[in-house]
């Protein structure tokens, strides 16, 4: 990969700014858990494996903070850190994924020296990391299966390596499949109104070469029509036990218009974005963001100061919709509760 989204080095945590990308390649360093919290909260990072990653590496640069006598003013002061992190966004289940992980990190290692609990827990979230970008590989050559020769693909946010620790979900697809040598073509949604599709993806799948046409999200439904697009690969903020699948808003549209132009439809994601607890996907949270992002571009107002807004940043995507959720265990397709279920005990 030609860009870095996330690593520890010398002590810090560095992220690529993606709130400045295509314009420019800035990488930020983080001292502390709260300047992290921050950068996750003001999409400095984002996209749910990144987060996750961001949130372990958070609470490992907190700890480092911790001043305690006992294992349990320890893990008191641990537990408010990672409420910090907990804090930033409500819909990537991954986050709480990596937060409950590196609990249970500091718990199993609580008869060591207290000193040493840092050191252990910045470990875990650099395997964190590894592990996410291994995982991104194994979804890549799973889903890479079902892309045909040829195949031009729709893909909707940034589900890349800037929203992973690399390579991506949705993209590893895309990037597995043109690896192997298939002539395939991407249109990326813009996605308003962040513009992760316009600003992100065109920028990763640019750098890599790999073909990609942007369009605005209000003109995937015509192209689908015309014939234009074979199949969907998107990624995933959490998953249902059902399979319901929430995601970047937009996703649901187009799910519905792939249904309808008779298209496949594929979600890909890492094992750690289902989350058994819902069993569907009418409890997920749903993040509102600020008026702001809808109301101006790049800071430029494009409506009427004053008006009315709405700023849901992630719908649900029904099961039904869904040809395959694609996974570092495999694509599976159907009965989604009962393959989950199985995916969760392999
Ligand atoms: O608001 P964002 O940019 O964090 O939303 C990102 C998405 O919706 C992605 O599709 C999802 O997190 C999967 S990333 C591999």
């Amino acid at each position: 990969m030609s860009f870095r989204t996330i690593e520890w080095r010398d002590n810090k945590v560095v992220m690529i700014d993606q709130t400045r990308l295509p314009a420019e390649e800035v990488y930020n360093e983080y001292n502390d858990f709260k300047s992290v919290a921050e950068a996750i909260r003001g999409m400095v990072i984002r996209g749910a494996p990144a987060i996750g990653v961001a949130a372990a590496m958070g609470i490992a640069l907190g700890a480092r903070d911790i001043i305690a006598d006992s294992f349990e003013t320890y893990y008191r002061q641990l537990t408010n850190i990672c409420e910090a992190m907990a804090k930033t966004r409500p819909t990537a289940v991954n986050l709480f994924w990596a937060i409950e992980r590196m609990k249970r990190v500091a718990q199993a290692n609580r008869e060591k020296r207290l000193d040493t609990l840092c050191d252990i827990l910045r470990e875990e979230a650099i395997l964190i990391e590894e592990e996410d970008l291994a995982i991104c590989k194994a979804i890549g050559r799973h889903g890479a299966r079902v892309v045909q020769d040829g195949a031009v693909i729709l893909t909707h946010c940034n589900a890349g390596g800037l929203a992973t620790a690399g390579y991506g979900t949705a993209l590893g697809v895309i990037r597995a499949a043109h690896d192997d040598g298939k002539n395939i073509r991407v249109f990326a949604d813009e996605t308003r109104p962040w513009l992760q599709g316009a600003r992100l993806t065109a920028w990763e799948l640019m750098k890599e070469g790999i073909p990609v046409t942007l369009i605005a999200d209000n003109m995937a439904g015509w192209l689908m029509k015309k014939g234009e697009i074979g199949m969907c690969v998107v990624g995933a903020d959490r998953i249902a036990a059902n399979g319901d699948t929430a995601n970047k808003i937009g996703t649901y549209s187009v799910a519905v218009l792939a249904r309808e132009n008779k298209i496949p439809f594929y979600v890909a994601a890492p094992t750690s974005t289902f989350d058994m607890t819902m069993e569907n996907g009418d409890a997920i949270p749903i993040e509102e963001r600020h008026s702001r992002e809808v109301t101006h571009l790049q800071g430029v107002p494009v409506a009427p100061e004053g008006v009315c807004v709405r700023n849901p940043a992630f719908d649900v995507t029904p099961h039904r919709y869904i040809t395959g959720i694609i996974t570092e265990k495999g694509v599976i397709t159907g009965d989604y509760a009962r393959q989950l279920r199985r995916l969760v005990d392999k």
